[in-house]
């Protein structure tokens, strides 16, 4: 089955909870952090995702877009993170199994996210401890670009890869999703949809969740 993530990037941070509430018939809260130094922007953080995690039971998904996320691997999963993805360009790469291993340590879920023009080759090194590969269909750093298709065989690869080697991995996938672009992501294999502004700038955002869980 398809899941939907909505990102709480698009939502009103005025209203938050409120906004929170409005989507809660989703599989997952995408939770979009941004330090300034990983991508351009800077977005929310670890005492934002403690207020978030005292609002709602969801399954929170923190997309971790900074520099060196080992150094904040126990302060977001203290904060009550249940999945931890980290992008592979952001870390040393003699590192990147002992963050995976440390995220497993804490009893959280571990992803790593590979942006548009990171190639599959970068992720499937370490695909069989993963919980998840999250696959960037734009350039990480702001909500409302447009989807780069040319991004659909590197999910097609990825998930041969999962299906072939029978993993319990999912695939997930980040940017200028709609109803469009959510079907040509499923049928490449994804089966975690994220979606900002579709979601939020819906008028009735429980139908929109469930458009996207039926492309
Ligand atoms: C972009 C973020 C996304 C973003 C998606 O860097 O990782 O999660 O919020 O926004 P939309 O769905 O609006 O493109
Ligand atoms: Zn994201």
């Amino acid at each position: 089955m398809v899941k939907i993530a909505p990102s709480v990037l698009a939502a009103d941070f005025i209203k938050l909870g409120e906004d929170i509430e409005s989507i809660s018939t989703s599989d997952y809260l995408h939770f979009d952090v941004m330090d300034g130094l990983f991508v351009p922007n800077i977005s929310f953080g670890i005492p934002v995702l403690w207020s978030v995690r005292k609002a709602t039971s969801m399954v929170l998904d923190v997309h971790l877009m900074i520099d060196t996320p080992s150094r904040y691997i126990s302060k977001f999963s203290e904060a009550g993170a249940d999945i931890i993805t980290f992008h592979v360009e952001a870390e040393a790469p003699e590192n990147i199994i002992s963050v995976i291993d440390s995220i497993h340590e804490l009893g959280k879920k571990a992803g790593i996210s590979i942006s548009p023009n990171t190639h599959a080759e970068a992720v499937l090194p370490y695909i069989d401890s993963l919980d998840l590969v999250l696959v960037m269909t734009v350039e990480p750093g702001y909500g409302g670009q447009e989807f780069m298709k040319h991004v659909l065989p590197k999910i097609s690869l990825i998930r041969s890869v999962i299906d072939e080697r029978g993993l319990d991995c999912e695939l997930e996938v980040d940017g200028g999703i709609n109803i469009e672009t959510a079907k040509l992501c499923v049928d490449a294999g994804a089966n975690v949809l994220v979606a900002g502004v579709d979601v939020f700038g819906a008028a009735d955002r429980a139908a929109r969740i469930a458009e996207l869980r039926s492309v």
